[in-house]
């Protein structure tokens, strides 16, 4: 007993210690062994739509800075904010033209400064979006590569003789829906780009190209950041032989053939060029976050290495799983089992919002608890995304016209784009829900009346009342950062079951994913609990009294959590 509190009073004695510093930083574990970034909560601001300070509609910098309270309180640890340097806008900031600077819609270095100084005293580390697969095709690099066959910057870029008059170089296709070469009249060579046409790739076989590239990684460093979240890392490398991709049954979004993108997608080199990265990053003690869209768990646990690529490579896995006990718990034991250190997300600004994806139109609120008391208990780093705290849904473009996002354009009204995930974040039940004095880029749906920080921060019932506590017990039980996943219960269909147990406590985490009321019995001695208690620490649609584990009761998407005692 002694020795316990011990090591969780210096866990506390850590953690006050700490000050995020620009520079160089010192590698810190805490008492757990464990670095900051594995106890974190993370939180994706999308800048465009979290808050506007001066009114034209977009949301900025100095936005987001008067709004460190409000994160601070919430609990988060870190803020990734998705591009704000200067860009074209055609794909919102991932098209890249300048990456050490900020777009002026947005502010300036001052204000970001700013913002990273204000976080900093709130204790939130500042991690940056780093788009390495392309930039934009008005940065100076791609003009000047652009200019003519023998530009200095030509081998920038990936420009081929297509295979004949008007056929590119080979049968690659672009996710965006168009082909993934464009042909340029002046210089009679095609150009790669995998997302849009705006987004010629980069060449990283280029040393030059990795050169620069590691460079803005430094610059950043340099003013405080404390990591980056690697966009499309998948796509980094291609095929230098440009062989053709084998043909797939069926078709994609666009209606076009699908392909098997062997050659264009995941090249080993991938790898090797982000071994070389995160010697960079060490040297600021800086973590690299991955966008790693994988098909299996072996794939994501490639993108650890040897622990060094990736410190975070998201399990984007688990957001393309039906709802359902039975096919999410297979998934966690996987990744469980794999030992790597877990990233979960359930939502973000490409992703329809979890709101409306799992919601079922009569327990909406408590599915957002559920899984907030899912993700948030589980083994892992966990990534937030805007807005998903307070119960926002996605308001889907009723119209073409409407549409901002390019790909919606192109692919309605199949496709209709990702602007239904990115409205604004919904302060209040005023005007454009507190998100602006002007008129906001993309429109606030009805129910920001009801589904707003305002209001929700006076109901303790609310779905921000609940994140806050579930949040709050992540970082004062001990069990909840280091303990190891025990499931329970595993061929339960309707309720997921398990303990988070560590040498200093153990938490039990009950889930039940059915509209059906659920009683599981729970036997630990296995767990080596000779007579289990259970003392309750937070639930949602759940009753259980203190003492012996045996009546849990949960409601349709009950949650109960508890602390068990021996
Ligand atoms: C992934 C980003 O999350 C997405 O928004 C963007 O369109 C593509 N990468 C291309 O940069
Ligand atoms: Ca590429």
């Amino acid at each position: 007993m002694k020795i316990r509190i011990h090591g969780w009073a210096m866990a506390l004695l850590f953690a006050a210690c700490w000050t995020p510093f620009a520079g160089a930083q010192m590698r810190e574990k805490d008492a757990r062994g464990q670095e900051w970034w594995q106890h974190a909560v993370f939180y994706e601001v999308y800048p465009r739509s979290f808050a506007d300070s001066n009114g034209d509609g977009i949301g900025d910098l100095n936005g987001i800075t008067s709004k460190l309270d409000y994160l601070k309180d919430l609990g988060v640890d870190a803020i990734w904010i998705t591009p704000f340097f200067p860009s074209p806008q055609v794909d919102f900031g991932y098209d890249v033209s300048d990456y050490e600077n900020i777009d002026p819609m947005y502010g300036t270095l001052e204000d970001f400064d700013r913002l990273v100084s204000e976080a900093k005293k709130r204790g939130i580390r500042v991690i940056l979006d780093f788009v390495v697969n392309h930039t934009s095709d008005h940065h100076a690099w791609f003009l000047d590569s652009k200019s003519s066959k023998t530009a200095a910057k030509r081998d920038w870029y990936i420009w081929r003789d297509g295979k004949g008059p008007d056929q590119p170089p080979n049968n690659w296709i672009s996710t965006f829906g168009s082909p993934a070469w464009k042909y340029d009249p002046a210089t009679k060579q095609y150009y790669y780009h995998y997302f849009y046409p705006e987004q010629p790739d980069l060449n990283w076989r280029n040393p030059a190209v990795e050169k620069a590239m590691f460079d803005v990684t430094r610059f950043w460093y340099q003013r405080g950041v404390a990591g980056f979240r690697l966009d499309a890392v998948d796509t980094l490398y291609e095929d230098p032989n440009l062989r053709d991709n084998p043909p797939l049954p069926g078709k994609d979004k666009f209606g076009r053939p699908l392909q098997d993108e062997r050659y264009n997608k995941k090249l080993p080199e991938v790898h090797q060029a982000l071994q070389r990265l995160r010697k960079v990053a060490d040297e600021y003690d800086a973590v690299l976050i991955g966008e790693t869209w994988t098909k299996d768990v072996k794939q994501l646990e490639a993108y650890h290495g040897e622990g060094n690529e990736l410190h975070l490579p998201m399990d984007l896995m688990l957001t393309e799983l039906p709802f359902s006990a039975k096919a999410f718990r297979a998934h966690i034991q996987s990744l469980d089992a794999a030992k790597s250190w877990p990233t979960y997300v359930i939502s973000n600004h490409d992703i329809r919002r979890p709101y409306s994806r799992y919601g079922d139109g009569v327990h909406n609120d408590d599915i957002a608890k559920l899984m907030a008391g899912f993700y948030l208990t589980l083994r892992g780093t966990p990534i937030m995304y805007y807005g998903e705290e307070i119960g926002m849904e996605n308001n889907d473009p009723k119209r073409k016209e409407d549409v901002k996002d390019p790909i919606g354009v192109i692919g309605w009204p199949e496709e209709k784009g990702r602007d239904g995930e990115r409205t604004p974040m919904q302060w209040d039940s005023g005007p454009n829900a507190g998100f602006t004095t002007g008129k906001p880029w993309l429109p606030v749906p009805e129910s920001a009346k009801k589904y707003n920080v305002e209001a929700e921060n006076k109901d303790p019932q609310s779905i921000l009342a609940f994140y806050k506590q579930v949040i709050r017990m992540r970082k004062t039980e001990p069990a909840l950062l280091e303990g190891a996943y025990v499931p329970l219960n595993e061929s339960d269909v309707n309720v997921i079951s398990y303990l988070r147990k560590s040498k200093n406590g153990t938490i039990l985490v009950v889930l039940n994913f059915s509209t059906a009321p659920q009683n599981p019995v729970f036997d630990l001695r296995k767990q080596g609990f000779a007579s289990a208690e259970v003392k309750g620490l937070l639930q949602n649609a759940a009753s259980a009294p203190d003492g012996a584990l045996k009546s849990i009761k949960l409601d349709a998407y009950g949650v109960y959590i508890g602390r068990v005692n021996d």
